[in-house]
């Protein structure tokens, strides 16, 4: 062999020297059988009374502190998740329904101001009707967050004076009822 022609050979030494390639490694595939447990599964049961993470039993009532804080987040997420159809104020007048889209219910009907937080969490999360689901956009604190200022909006539409302490109050207190 002439001398020069051992560099041919070179390039297939390197290949051979090349690194590992992590991805391409002795591994099980999910469903393949005949492997190293001894039910010959590669898959494992999931151990009993595993909850997947977004199946989490969630809280039935309201879990975070119900304070001026939560409220300004709960208002500002509102405005802008749920007021685009629902309105600022949750009259169900929002910008979106003056242009077209179904309009939804009030949320001052006596219904929904009856209904439980639990219901109104559920609805973010996974829809109603027309409406579709926030899970997605809307994490857990925030929907908390959000139903604490619907029922600041609830209580808003529907307070009576005795309602706002005293020192509070816009109008001088008489004592007698308001017109
Ligand atoms: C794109 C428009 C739209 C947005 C945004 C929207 N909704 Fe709705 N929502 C609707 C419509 C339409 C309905 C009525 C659905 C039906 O009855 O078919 C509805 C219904 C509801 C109801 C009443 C359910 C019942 O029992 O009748 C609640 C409560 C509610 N939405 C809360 C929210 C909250 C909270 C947000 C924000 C996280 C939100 N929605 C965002 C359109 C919207």
């Amino acid at each position: 062999m002439k001398y020069w022609s051992w560099w041919l050979l070179v390039p297939a030494l390197l290949c051979g020297c090349e690194q590992p390639d992590m991805a391409d490694q002795p591994r099980l595939e999910t469903y393949e059988t005949g492997a190293a447990f001894n039910d010959g599964l590669a898959a494992r049961p999931v151990p009993e009374g595993t909850v997947a993470r977004d199946q989490r039993p969630a809280a039935t009532e309201n879990p975070l502190p119900i304070n001026a804080e939560t409220l300004a987040h709960g208002r500002e997420q509102f405005d802008v998740f749920c007021a685009p159809c629902h309105g600022r104020n949750g009259r169900g007048q929002g910008v979106i329904v003056q242009r077209g889209f179904p309009a939804p219910p009030s949320l001052h009907r006596p219904r929904l101001r009856r209904a439980a937080d639990r219901h109104f969490y559920q609805v973010i999360r996974d829809g109603h009707g027309a409406m579709y689901a926030y899970a997605s956009r809307v994490p857990e604190d925030q929907r908390w967050a959000i139903i604490a200022y619907i029922r600041s909006l609830q209580l808003s539409r529907n307070a009576r004076l005795e309602d706002v302490p005293r020192d509070h109050r816009p109008l001088p207190d008489t004592g007698e009822a308001p017109p």
